[in-house]
């Protein structure tokens, strides 16, 4: 089956940039989120990186056309039932997503592929709520994905060697990578990342070094090209926690989120995307 079209779920971080590097690949795409304001504003964000592009002479202006006129929008998921293949990045919430896989099994044909983007959830339980476990696989773009090379590709417990090779395929028309791993709480990615994050938040926490002095010693001595509170707002602190609460549920203790985390995620100090997180951000 040729995939042409693809439904992209949630127009938040993640989601805008997959709907933009699908795009881009000549994908036609239905990007869908809960409300006519937040997809609205999914493809705002699209718009002015493109229109950025094309002020710097990086971009022909008949191109950038081309790609916002392959991007659909909508607030109903019904409009994703002639989506050849599904990519689903909202809220890291395993109910959310799995609602929202239940209502998709019955829009969509029995041969389209459902990939979710989770950070950390299993994909076998995702899976599981569709009658589609077969077809089913986590394709985990880095931030930004039009920007990031990897797709960590998941093997839920019965992911077929034929949807890994749609995934991988998809993937590399997007020009990614694809690394296969299988299904386990935070994959390899976060499952390695995600504690440096938290330790550094504890170092701040407990007043070891103050935030500049952690950032830089983690980007002068490990060769790191952002320190981990700067990525920690960069990635948004939310879905930080929900990762590490994830890997602490299922992992055990030594993923317990920081108490400082959750004290921020608390009073809405989500990083990048509310402006404000362990840094300031303006714009
Ligand atoms: N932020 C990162 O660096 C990063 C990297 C890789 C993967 N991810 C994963 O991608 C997913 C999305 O993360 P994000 O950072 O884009 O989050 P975000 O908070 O920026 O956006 C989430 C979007 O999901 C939408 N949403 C919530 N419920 C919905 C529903 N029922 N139907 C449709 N849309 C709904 C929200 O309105 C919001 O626009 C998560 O699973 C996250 O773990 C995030």
């Amino acid at each position: 089956m040729e995939i042409r079209k693809i439904g992209v779920i949630g127009a938040g971080t993640m989601e805008g940039g997959i709907a933009q590097i699908a795009a881009q690949s000549g994908f036609e795409v239905i990007m869908e989120d809960v409300s006519e304001e937040y997809v609205r504003a999914g493809l705002e964000k699209i718009r002015e990186r493109l229109e950025k592009r094309f002020r710097e002479g990086k971009l022909e202006n008949q191109e950038k056309e081309r790609i916002l006129s392959n991007i659909k929008i909508t607030a109903t998921l019904e409009d994703c039932k002639d989506a050849d293949m599904i990519i689903e990045a909202v809220a890291e919430k395993e109910d959310t997503k799995k609602q929202i896989f239940k209502g998709l099994d019955n829009i969509c044909s029995e041969d389209v592929v459902f990939a979710t983007n989770t950070s950390s959830l299993s994909i076998t339980r995702l899976a599981n709520v569709t009658g589609r476990q077969e077809r089913f696989a986590g394709m985990h773009f880095m931030n930004p994905a039009f920007i990031m090379k990897l797709v960590e590709v998941v093997r839920g417990l019965r992911t077929s060697d034929e949807t890994i090779s749609i995934v991988t395929g998809i993937a590399g028309k997007m020009g990614k990578i694809s690394v296969i791993v299988n299904d386990s709480p935070g994959f390899i990615s976060n499952r390695v990342l995600m504690p440096i994050i938290n330790e550094a938040i504890y170092c701040l926490q407990n007043g070891v070094a103050s935030r500049d002095s952690i950032d830089n010693i983690m980007k002068l001595g490990a060769n790191h090209p952002m320190g981990p509170l700067e990525l920690a707002d960069f990635i948004g602190l939310d879905i930080c926690l929900s990762i590490l609460e994830v890997l602490h549920n299922e992992l055990g203790d030594k993923y317990r989120p920081c108490p400082l985390l959750r004290k921020m995620v608390a009073g809405g100090k989500l990083g990048r995307k509310s402006r404000e997180g362990f840094y300031e951000y303006t714009k």
